[in-house]
C-alpha cells in the first residue's frame, strides 16, 4: 500500500452490485498493485450483465469510454462494481460503472474507478439487433 490519502465513502445504499470479487495476487502489476486491465475486465463483465438483461440477448462491447482510475486497488481488497443504464439507443446500451474497493486492512470503502461502457445487442450471428422496447 502506498501513502496516497484515502477518501473513505459508503457503498451505495439500496443497490446491489452487479459484481463483487476479491483482488488476488495473480492480478497485480509490476508494482504489486492490482493491474488496471484486470479492473477494466471486471467493469466490462459488470456492465454486460445488466446490458444483457435489457437487450434480452447477447451483447458485444463496442466502446470503453471515460475510464478514470481514481485510486489504486490492492491485493485482498473486496471490489464491488455498480452498474447503471444511462442511455438506450436503437441497438446500443450505455452503462455507467462505478467501482469501490473495501480495503483489506481496515474494511473501509473507497471509490476507485469510474467508466462508461457501450454495449450493442447482437443476434446469434453477432450482428446488431434492436434493443426491445419496454
Ligand atoms: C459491436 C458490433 C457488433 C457493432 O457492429 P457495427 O456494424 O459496428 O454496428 P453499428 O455501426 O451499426 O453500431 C451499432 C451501435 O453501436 C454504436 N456505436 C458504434 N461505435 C460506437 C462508439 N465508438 N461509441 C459509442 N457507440 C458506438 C452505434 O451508434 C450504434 O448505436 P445505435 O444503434 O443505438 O444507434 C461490431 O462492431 C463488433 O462485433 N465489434 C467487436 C466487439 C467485440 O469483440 N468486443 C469485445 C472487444 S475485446
Amino acid at each position: 500500500m502506498n501513502n496516497l490519502k484515502e477518501e473513505y465513502c459508503e457503498l451505495p445504499s439500496g443497490k446491489q452490485p452487479a459484481l463483487r470479487v476479491a483482488a488476488m495476487p495473480k492480478d497485480t502489476n509490476f508494482k504489486g498493485d492490482i493491474f488496471g486491465g484486470w479492473i477494466l475486465g471486471q467493469i466490462d463483465i459488470a456492465g454486460s450483465i445488466d446490458a444483457m438483461r435489457i437487450a434480452q440477448s447477447r451483447v458485444a462491447t463496442v466502446a470503453v469510454k471515460e475510464v478514470v482510475f481514481k485510486k489504486p486497488v490492492y491485493v485482498g481488497d473486496l471490489v464491488s462494481c455498480y452498474a447503471e443504464c444511462v442511455a438506450i439507443g436503437t441497438t446500443s446500451i450505455t452503462m455507467d460503472i462505478t467501482v469501490y474497493a473495501e480495503r483489506v486492512n481496515n474494511g473501509r470503502c473507497v471509490k476507485v474507478t469510474e467508466a462508461k461502457m457501450v454495449y450493442v445487442a447482437v443476434d446469434e450471428q453477432g450482428h446488431p439487433r434492436p434493443v426491445p422496447k419496454k
